[in-house]
């Protein structure tokens, strides 16, 4: 009886502390949300990237390839010295690892320019026009490219490149970041799959990469499969 009448009160303590109606966010979300505060100044308030591709994409990647890339940077196996003071155990425990990823991976960004209402006002056409993520088209040859990708690649980062698991999400990532990853795999800075050195990248020609990239871009605006 007891409980139940506090946990009454407790609503109506949350009621009066709410501007309108709608639900609070869950605790994690908004957690996940003070963490990317920081993470905001060089990967952007929503997750899209910066300079180019100088800062990845991480909005709308899959969930648990960002927590093994962010322990993977934590325990320096992979090499990001730009992100080093924000991977120390002291900032980034595993807790804080798992709401930021959620938090990240939840967030859509669109592919296409939004339609406004006459109503919207200039921050909302604002706030949505910079969440919109066309990368530019690559050049190469998108035939070849996709003949590789659907061989080669398909079977882990998906057939529309949206990845699954832990595989990642290809499609809607910068080309030029893309690229700079391709290069440390193939020079071993980084590990691809459990192939190692020995992996399908370094099986194909450097033409061969630069089509799969353009056929990348030129997949970004499919739909979820
Ligand atoms: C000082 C700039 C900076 C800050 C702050 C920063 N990052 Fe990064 N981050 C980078 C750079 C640069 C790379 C790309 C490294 C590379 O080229 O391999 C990167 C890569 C990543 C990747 C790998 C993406 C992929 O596709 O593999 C993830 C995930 C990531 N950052 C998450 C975060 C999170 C979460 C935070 C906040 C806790 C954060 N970053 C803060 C600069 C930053
Ligand atoms: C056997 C599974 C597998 C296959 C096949 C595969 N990949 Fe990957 N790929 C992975 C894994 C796992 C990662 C993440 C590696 C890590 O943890 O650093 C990855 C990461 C990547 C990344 C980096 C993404 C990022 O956000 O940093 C690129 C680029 C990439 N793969 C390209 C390719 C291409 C191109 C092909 C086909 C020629 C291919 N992969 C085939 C498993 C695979």
């Amino acid at each position: 009886m007891r409980s139940l009448l506090a946990q009454t009160l407790f609503l109506l303590l949350i009621g009066l502390g709410m501007s309108g109606l709608s639900a609070a966010p869950p605790a994690e979300d908004s957690k996940g949300k003070d963490i990317n505060g920081v993470c905001a100044a060089c990967h952007g308030e929503f997750g899209q990237g910066g300079k180019r591709g100088e800062y990845p994409r991480v909005a709308g990647q899959r969930a648990a390839y960002l927590k093994d890339q962010l322990k993977s940077f934590r325990a320096r196996k992979r090499i990001n010295i730009p992100m080093y003071p924000y991977t120390q155990e002291r900032e980034l425990p595993d807790e804080d690892i798992e709401a930021v990823s959620d938090y990240l991976a939840a967030i859509e960004l669109p592919t296409k320019w939004p339609e406004f209402k006459d109503s919207d006002d200039a921050l909302t056409r604002l706030e949505a026009m910079e969440k919109v993520m066309i990368v530019p088209r690559a050049e190469g040859d998108i035939e070849n490219g996709k003949a590789i990708y659907q061989k080669g690649c398909a079977s882990c980062h998906a057939r529309d490149g949206r990845g699954r698991g832990k595989f990642p999400m290809l499609i809607g990532q910068y080309t030029l970041y893309l690229k700079k990853q391709t290069d440390s795999y193939l020079k071993g800075e980084r590990p691809h799959d459990e192939e190692g050195v020995t992996g399908i990248l370094n099986t194909l020609k450097e033409k061969d990469i630069q089509d799969i990239l353009a056929y990348l871009t030129s997949i970004q605006n499919s739909e979820k499969q």
